[in-house]
């Protein structure tokens, strides 16, 4: 812990001496997330980190979390210098995606509205028309829906699903997924919520869709910390990232967290639960990169400038 202390104090001191603010998602170890938030940062969902880095004036944003998040800072702020603790921290959703293969799909549906989630490379979201999170996904479709438009959505499939349900859009779908999320599993979470009849359900859209029909809140990382605080049970079984515990717990402190189930009968558990590129974070590997000016994001300025249009447009959206 002595250790932690004197790295924690070197990176305050290195963030100041550099004019550099640190960002960090949920879902990265929570020194980080107490760092952020003690050097003047921030921790929050995906929407939140990028408007935070649009909006701050530091002249270097760092962001811990997963390459897109990084990408998503520099096709936004280009005269800023994005560092990230690791450049090998993937998404599978992004993975899933390759540019190649989506812009063909697009091809094939010339007809449609590209919204793309995002989780997804720049490249990608060159393509798109739109790019949303979690936290505006639902509204920003159905306000395409409402204007007759028919949506061609990637990557995720269930999170697409879900918009579907919701707002009826005629929505064709890509069929990624997130391998933790997708570890989630109904039928031990449907015993678990008759164990604990007084607790509530909240999940990531991310999950399976038997897994979202047993939700009390379905939404963002913020949002589901939100619903936390105001709904009224003692108790919450928590379909998301393990990380996101620690703000979890620090927003509703008199109420009890319980980690949704991963493992059903027969299935074996990869992610169990937490991200493996979130984990990559590091206090170590983050004192290294701002020591060595290693691991900047770039953003080719071809791709970056068409990814722009549709990014702004989720931040305008989001206003
Ligand atoms: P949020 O935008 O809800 O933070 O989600 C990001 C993510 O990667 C969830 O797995
Ligand atoms: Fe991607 Fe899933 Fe990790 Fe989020 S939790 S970054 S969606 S792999």
């Amino acid at each position: 812990p002595e250790q932690k202390l004197v790295i924690k104090a070197k990176i305050a001191e290195k963030l100041k001496e550099q004019d550099a603010v640190l960002i960090a998602h949920y879902y990265v170890d929570r020194d980080l997330q107490e760092l952020a938030e003690a050097t003047g940062g921030y921790v929050s969902d995906s929407l939140d980190m990028a408007r935070f880095g649009h909006e701050h004036p530091a002249k270097t944003l760092i962001v811990a979390g997963v390459r897109f998040m990084g990408e998503t800072a520099k096709i936004l702020n280009p005269e800023k210098r994005v560092l990230m603790p690791t450049l090998e921290a993937e998404c599978s959703l992004d993975l899933e995606c390759p540019a190649a293969s989506f812009y063909q799909f697009c091809d094939q549906h010339p007809e449609r509205t590209v919204v793309v989630y995002s989780n997804t490379s720049a490249a990608v979201k060159a393509r798109a028309d739109y790019v949303v999170t979690s936290s505006i996904a639902v509204e920003l479709i159905s306000w395409l829906d409402e204007q007759g438009k028919k949506i061609l959505w990637a990557p995720d499939r269930h999170l697409g699903r879900y918009i579907q349900q919701v707002t009826g859009a005629d929505m064709l779908l890509w069929q990624g997924a997130c391998i933790v999320h997708d570890e989630f599993k109904h039928l031990a979470l449907a015993e678990l919520k008759e164990k604990y009849p007084e607790a509530g359900v909240l999940v990531h859209p991310e999950s399976p869709e038997k897994v979202i029909q047993l939700a009390d809140a379905v939404g963002s990382t913020t949002q589901l910390i939100k619903a936390a605080q105001t709904l009224p049970h003692p108790r919450f079984i928590v379909a998301t990232d393990s990380g996101i515990f620690y703000k979890m717990q620090q927003a509703a402190p008199d109420k009890e967290f319980i980690a949704a189930p991963t493992m059903g009968e027969g299935a074996t558990c990869k992610s169990c639960a937490h991200c493996p590129w979130m984990a990559m974070n590091g206090l170590h590997n983050l004192l290294q990169v701002l020591e060595t000016g290693k691991n900047e994001i770039f953003v080719e300025e071809a791709i970056r400038v068409k990814a722009l249009r549709s990014t702004q447009r989720m931040l305008d959206f989001a206003k």
